[in-house]
């Protein structure tokens, strides 16, 4: 099927902008679920006192903000995302931990509201495989860096390696969910290392590396899983939120049964994942 770039752009924004206040309500187990593919970003890109950094389709900035404090005094992180809820979480954020290089601003990625080779290195968790055209978001992320300068970006795996947003989705799809089309932008859209890989060669990176890093979404019980994952998914509230109300029970019910393989008996729920961390020159 066609994309509908502008279509998908204007979808994709304001299902952001609606799902910022879950990402706010949900920012602890956000964090802890991606620490270990921030740390691997923030470490790949190596970032030195003084440098100027882009974090791209940031959210609530966790990734840059790790990496704010390495630049620190004179350095500094642009914090951006398309949507503006998205940049006032990641402000509020800031300022409830007493950050203070960092800046904010609201611009997509494809159309990047920067001079040429105006930044040491950008960081993008979990962006690119969302974007109508990565290419085009990937050219103008090497325009804004500097020759040399480093791109670090995590996009998920396969979704067959993350079982945290599999079951669920395969609960849905028993219920009549669509499966999403491999070839339009999604959260597995990017799910392998040759994907990955060819992206950023067509784009002009080079000395490109791309590792596996595991993750684990830990809850209390069950509950908390399926909360947070409707606060923190627009797609799965809206194809789960809009049913009957006895179907959503089926449906709750069902995710619990798939879960229970990672479910321990005080009730505990660890669910694996597996996120692509990328990283290459300009
Ligand atoms: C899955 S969230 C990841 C947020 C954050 N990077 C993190 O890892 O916590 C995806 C984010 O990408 C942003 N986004 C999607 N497409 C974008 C685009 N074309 N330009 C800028 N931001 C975009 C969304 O608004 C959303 O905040």
């Amino acid at each position: 099927m066609t994309l509908d770039a502008e279509e998908h752009r204007r979808a994709s924004l304001e299902a952001w902008e609606a799902a910022a206040p879950g990402w706010v309500h949900r920012q602890r187990e956000i964090s802890a679920f991606g620490a270990p593919v921030s740390h691997q970003m923030v470490e790949a890109i190596d970032p030195q006192p003084g440098q100027r950094l882009l974090e791209l389709a940031a959210g609530l900035g966790e990734t840059g903000m790790l990496a704010a404090e390495l630049v620190a005094p004179v350095g500094s992180v642009i914090i951006s995302d398309q949507a503006e809820a998205m940049v006032e979480g990641a402000r509020a954020r800031a300022a409830g931990l007493g950050i203070e290089n960092v800046e904010f601003k609201v611009f997509g990625a494809e159309w990047i509201d920067l001079p040429v080779a105006s930044v040491d290195a950008v960081l993008c968790r979990w962006g690119y495989m969302l974007m109508a055209d990565p290419d085009a978001a990937l050219g103008e992320t090497r325009r804004v860096l500097r020759p040399g300068g480093r791109l670090a970006l995590a996009v998920w795996d396969a979704l067959a390696a993350n079982p945290w947003a599999s079951l669920p989705a395969e609960v849905l799809f028993e219920h009549g969910a669509q499966a999403p089309d491999p070839d339009q932008p999604g959260p597995f859209s990017l799910g392998s290392v040759e994907q990955v890989t060819q992206l950023l060669e067509q784009t002009g990176f080079t000395e490109i590396e791309v590792q596996g890093v595991d993750v684990v979404r830990r809850h209390p019980d069950f509950e908390d899983f399926w909360e947070t994952t409707l606060d923190i998914s627009r797609s799965l509230h809206d194809l789960v939120l809009q049913r009957p109300a006895e179907e959503i029970a089926q449906i709750r019910a069902a995710v619990a049964a798939r879960l229970a393989d990672y479910t321990a008996s005080d009730g505990a729920v660890e669910v694996p994942g597996r996120s692509l961390v990328a990283v290459a020159s300009a």
